[in-house]
């Protein structure tokens, strides 16, 4: 299968990334043909800094690295380095409704912060992340719960282009995990974990084992001392039971088994020990990507840009052909 997916080069990529995607695309990565993107054009519809951007890029690509994405298996390339992508996006905006963009939970959510400064770079952002989807008939796009409506959004353009100019896009699917599609923050588990949220309420994928440790004793808990999984009642220790479980690759069965009787105080400790070993390897294999940016990590995002130019190239001709466009 083809699977297509990616993240915005912002901030510190942290464990609810991971456990929404990045680890999802790991397990896809061996028996399917995957393209994991770093989607630098979706990162400029926010305020940003020029100045950091290539550095952000770059910083992602050894994060997927370091997380075990396997640059033989899967292409890792930059989104902007495609041209093809804005080129459909454009195409894909004359069959989407406006209505249908302003209906968007993100774009709500980003615009209101914005007021009457909102550009339309956001407003038309999943346009763009259907173009990113349905120039490689993707069939399939891991994502963290928070996409699902943009993903339904790329399956309505996609049957609607199709319908008016003839089958030519594959209808993707989202897939999420089946548990930790929406990692809660530490800080208090009404808001999702996020890059942009208050400090400490996410744990980043780099994180050194003190600042986990101490992120980890001040996160919220729930009044009674009784670990199980009951996220309306219990939201902060059920957050935390499936960040544990997903670490320790068992269900929260299992680990509510595991921690029957065990104090609130123990269980941090515990997930302290659980986070600080799982995340070490890739702090360790960061170590050695650092020093390899240059050359190493640039040779991978180029050979990355060349696979997904000859996808998106053949595909970009199919759809100006159908579009009635002179190739
Ligand atoms: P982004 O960069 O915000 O997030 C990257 C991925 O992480 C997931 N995620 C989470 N999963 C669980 N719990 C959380 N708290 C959490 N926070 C984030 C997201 O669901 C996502 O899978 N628009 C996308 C990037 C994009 C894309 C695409 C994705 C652009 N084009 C094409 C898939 C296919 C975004 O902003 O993700």
């Amino acid at each position: 299968m083809r699977i297509f997916s990616g993240i915005q080069p912002t901030g510190e990529i942290h464990i609810g990334n991971y456990i929404g995607a990045i680890k999802q695309w790991i397990k896809l990565q061996n028996e399917n043909e995957c393209i994991y993107c770093i989607v630098d054009l979706h990162a400029i519809t926010s305020d940003y800094s020029p100045e950091e951007l290539k550095e952000s890029i770059i910083n992602t690509a050894i994060v997927y690295l370091a997380a075990g994405i396997d640059p033989e298996r899967a292409s890792v390339f930059v989104q902007s380095e495609v041209k093809e992508h804005t080129e459909l996006c454009w195409y894909l905006n004359t069959v989407t409704s406006i209505g249908e963009l302003e209906r968007m939970t993100q774009y709500k959510e980003k615009s209101k912060a914005k007021k009457k400064r909102a550009n339309a770079g956001l407003l038309n952002y999943p346009i763009l992340q259907a173009a990113d989807i349905l120039l490689y008939d993707t069939e399939l796009v891991p994502v963290g719960e928070d996409q699902k409506q943009h993903i339904e959004l790329s399956r309505d353009i996609a049957k609607k282009f199709n319908k008016h100019f003839g089958k030519t896009f594959k209808i993707p699917k989202a897939k999420l995990p089946e548990k930790g599609a929406r990692i809660m923050s530490l800080k208090n588990p009404k808001n999702k974990m996020s890059k942009s949220g208050k400090k400490g309420n996410a744990i980043s994928l780099f994180d050194d084992p003190k600042t986990i440790e101490e992120k980890i004793k001040s996160a919220v808990t729930d009044t009674d001392n009784k670990i199980c999984y009951d996220p309306k009642n219990k939201p902060a220790i059920s957050n935390l039971l499936v960040i544990y479980s997903e670490f320790k690759n068992q269900t929260v069965k299992e680990s509510e088994k595991e921690l029957e009787g065990v104090s609130y105080k123990i269980f941090k400790e515990k997930l302290t020990e659980v986070l600080v070993e799982s995340l070490a390897p890739f702090r360790k294999k960061r170590k050695e990507l650092e020093k390899r940016r240059e050359v190493y990590v640039e040779e991978i995002l180029s050979r990355g840009a060349k696979r997904a130019n000859a996808l998106a190239s053949s595909k970009i001709v199919e759809v100006r052909r159908k579009m009635g466009l002179i190739n």
